[in-house]
């Protein structure tokens, strides 16, 4: 009964299924009731300035949950609003994914000090946010992208300084099988990231190399987890065999 009394707002500008029900589920859960507004067909800020949205909400709604295109969407809102704003998932990151997949690495292993986690894809926003989770934990971070689909580099700047305070490692590895050397858990992504559609058919020629298949998945820990935010493109990122 956390959240007695109190509403919530979503606007989605994009798909969803596990990111909106598990809202949902949790708000209600916890006493609370939502409102949600499929964003899809507008952006959020295309029919009134974002600080005119905030200062309505905030007069309505105890949080304000967004997945946008524009990061800046986020931040906006944020800036304009004076209840908590939380991302959803945006352009660059996808924090609520990362303390999910973090908060599992937790039960099944303990210590996230002694994880060493492998991310092997495109560098995304859900890497983005794994790579600033693992340095805020002062966990273990192998990162394995092509040339050109690296991480940005302003988030690996930030996440660098907090690890020099926690302790994390970060590695930038090419080559994904040196990144997934003995790693206890291998996470990829799709290749292709919403709103990056018109890419899909460069993306398909430069990310094979970096499928999660069997192979790969050997040159792991024994026993190594694997790990993906879904929805899966199955056998293009990650073959059946290891996805199921
Ligand atoms: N990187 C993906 C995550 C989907 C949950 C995307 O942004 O489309």
């Amino acid at each position: 009964t956390a959240l007695a009394g109190k509403h919530v707002a979503m606007f989605f500008e994009k798909p969803s299924l596990r990111t909106r029900i598990t809202f949902e589920a949790g708000v209600c859960g916890l006493g609370g009731t939502v409102s949600f507004v499929d964003q899809r067909q507008e952006r959020l800020d295309a029919r009134e300035s974002l600080a005119d949205i905030a200062h309505n909400l905030e007069r309505w709604v105890s949080a304000i949950v967004l997945r946008t295109f524009a990061h800046e969407t986020v931040e906006s809102m944020a800036e304009h609003a004076c209840v908590p704003v939380i991302n959803a998932l945006s352009e660059i990151e996808h924090p609520c994914q990362a303390l999910a997949d973090y908060f599992t690495l937790y039960e099944k292993f303990g210590n996230l000090k002694k994880v060493t986690l492998a991310y092997v894809g495109d560098g995304n926003n859900v890497l983005h946010s794994l790579l600033l989770t693992a340095a805020l934990f002062g966990s273990n971070i192998r990162i394995g992208t092509p040339k050109g689909y690296g991480p940005n580099s302003q988030i690996l700047a930030d996440a660098r300084e907090i690890a020099k305070i926690t302790g994390a490692t970060i590695e930038l590895i090419t080559d994904p099988h040196k990144a997934v050397r003995g790693v206890d858990a291998i996470y990829t992504d799709a290749w292709t990231s919403m709103g990056h559609e018109r890419e899909t058919e460069e993306r398909a020629r430069v990310f094979p190399p970096y499928q999660v298949n069997d192979e790969l998945m050997a040159e792991a820990a024994p026993d190594a987890l694997f790990m993906h935010c879904l929805p899966a493109h199955r056998n293009e990122e990650v073959t059946d065999s290891v996805i199921d």
